[in-house]
């Protein structure tokens, strides 16, 4: 009894520091690094797939309804920068058109590790999913990325299917 008091506790905790995530946006804005990415197509996870971005920054306007992302992509192996824009949805859900369109949803939040679940549906209507681990720096504790690999695995996506991004990430530092 004890032990699903506490478990319900814990799942009430996480559920409201989730809620209570788009009132903080601003301070989630800055400087961030895609660290890992994980997902069920492993078609479009190439070094130069439109859906591996190397992340430099994410910035949230003042009421958090909209997002705005610096970011490379790789093209041929060079880096290329993009600014991509999306629309908080609601809560903790937005979209955005890159490659397709994307529906993401941020799942876990820290000061130093953010991990957000996604759907991208490309121009020619294939699905994928994924799920993406930034950080504020290029190393995140061990239980952050045992969190990243929980979500692999409650999405199914095989623990093979996980891509080291940032070992990749040669484009430039801004
Ligand atoms: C937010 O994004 C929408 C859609 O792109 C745009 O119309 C709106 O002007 C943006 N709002 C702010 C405050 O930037
Ligand atoms: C990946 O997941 C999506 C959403 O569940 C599904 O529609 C798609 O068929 C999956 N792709 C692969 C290659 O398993």
């Amino acid at each position: 009894m004890k032990i699903l008091l506490l478990t319900l506790a814990f799942a009430v905790l996480c559920a409201s520091e989730i809620s209570m995530f788009p009132k903080q946006f601003a301070k989630f804005s800055g400087n961030w690094l895609l660290l890992y990415i994980a997902s069920n197509n492993t078609e479009k996870m190439s070094e130069n797939s439109p859906l591996v971005i190397y992340v430099r920054s994410i910035d949230f306007d003042s009421d958090g309804k909209n997002i705005t992302a610096k970011v490379y992509n790789k093209y041929n192996g060079q880096c290329l920068p993009v600014t991509s824009t999306g629309v908080r949805t609601q809560g903790n859900f937005f979209t955005a058109d890159y490659a397709g369109v994307n529906h993401f949803q941020i799942v876990y939040v820290t000061g130093k590790a953010v991990i957000v679940k996604k759907t991208n549906v490309d121009e020619d209507g294939v699905v994928s999913k994924f799920i993406a681990l930034l950080g504020r720096t290029n190393t995140v504790s061990d239980l952050v990325f045992e969190e990243f690999k929980k979500w692999t695995r409650k999405e199914g996506i095989p623990e093979e299917n996980i891509v080291n991004v940032f070992s990749k990430d040669d484009c430039p530092v801004t």
